[in-house]
């Protein structure tokens, strides 16, 4: 059974499931609540704010869209590169509303059997309640705990994803839980982080921290070695999300589609065979040729591919920023 490309945008039955869900609240309180997690999140403070199931609804409601987006794109990348992963059992921790659960459903057909964790009881209800009219998610085990503790008991998963969590944690508690992940790893990690400085450094340190344990990049990097960027430079990509009428309301805002900024690492057990260049930044496209910074096996590269040759021209200027090419 092969993987699929999963949309960056809410599957239908998640999105049915959120709206149903927001019919007997009142959409200025989640609004109010979205606005107030917000800030926290932008003063460097963690989802510990989410509380009541109006928190929960509201942070799914202006968060979730665009946490999907990133976990989609970067479960597409993975794929891209291991086209012949079937993971059977996943395992997402610091869950929260189930974001990357119902991402790698979409990804993979393969998965049967799903396991989540999280401390957050007012998150691991809406998820539960989310999933409750799924086919295929329904009656899923979801414990709450603390990632360390439920980790160590954890069953040992073909993927394990942690979206958007590692910033929550305190740096020691970083380290030890990115080792147990990866030691309940038995074939691919995904750590996803927001693509800011801060959220790629913790990417590249714990990229670092289980090479050494013995692991291997399957993406975005095409090589083990290090990061070949320099501060202020960070690696990151963008996914645009289209925003539905809920998630605008939630959010106050106009504009019908937002673009999320994400960091992200792939790991896996065996090494990949394939190490295409990674393009870093949209290619700058002109009459005269396509432009784009690439990462290579070799380092930084900036390609430059003239309009005289036709052929290579008319491939590169499909170039997107995050695209593995050959
Ligand atoms: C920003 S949310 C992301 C949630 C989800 N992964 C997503 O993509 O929507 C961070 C999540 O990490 C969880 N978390 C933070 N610290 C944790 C810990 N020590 N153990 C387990 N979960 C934790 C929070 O409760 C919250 O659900």
């Amino acid at each position: 059974m092969t993987s699929r490309a999963a949309s960056p945008d809410l599957p239908a039955e998640l999105r049915a499931a959120l709206e149903a869900r927001l019919q007997g609240f009142s959409r200025n309180d989640a609004a109010e609540r979205a606005a107030a997690i917000s800030k926290i999140y932008r003063e460097g403070g963690g989802s510990g704010t989410i509380k009541s199931k109006t928190d929960a609804l509201a942070y799914a409601l202006a968060r979730m869209p665009a946490t999907y987006a990133a976990v989609a794109a970067s479960l597409n990348a993975l794929c891209a590169i291991r086209p012949d992963f079937s993971p059977k059992d996943l395992l997402d921790v610091g869950a929260g509303p189930g974001t990357a659960t119902w991402a790698s459903a979409e990804v993979f057909p393969s998965l049967r059997r799903f396991a989540l964790l999280d401390t957050n009881d007012a998150l691991r209800a809406l998820a539960l309640d989310l999933f409750h009219n799924s086919t295929r998610l329904g009656g899923i085990g979801y414990e709450r705990g603390e990632a360390r503790a439920v980790l160590a008991k954890a069953e040992a998963a073909d993927l394990v994803v942690a979206n958007y969590v590692i910033g929550e944690l305190a740096d020691a508690e970083q380290q030890a839980v990115a080792a147990l992940m990866w030691e309940k790893t038995r074939d691919a990690l995904l750590v996803v982080e927001p693509g800011t400085p801060a959220g790629y450094g913790r990417i590249i340190a714990l990229r670092e921290r289980l090479i050494a344990s013995g692991a291997h990049v399957a993406a975005p990097c095409p090589h083990d070695g290090r990061c070949p960027l320099a501060a202020p430079d960070w690696c990151h990509f963008t996914q645009r999300l289209q925003r539905s009428r809920a998630h605008k309301q939630v959010k106050g805002v106009e504009l019908p589609f937002e673009d999320e900024k994400f960091s992200y690492v792939a790991l896996t057990r065996e090494p990949v065979t394939r190490h295409p260049a990674r393009v870093l930044a949209q290619p700058v496209v002109t009459k005269v040729e396509v432009s784009a910074k690439l990462c290579t096996r070799q380092g930084l590269a900036m390609s430059k591919v003239p309009r005289r040759d036709k052929a290579a021209y008319a491939a590169a200027r499909r170039w997107r920023w995050g695209d593995a090419i050959p």
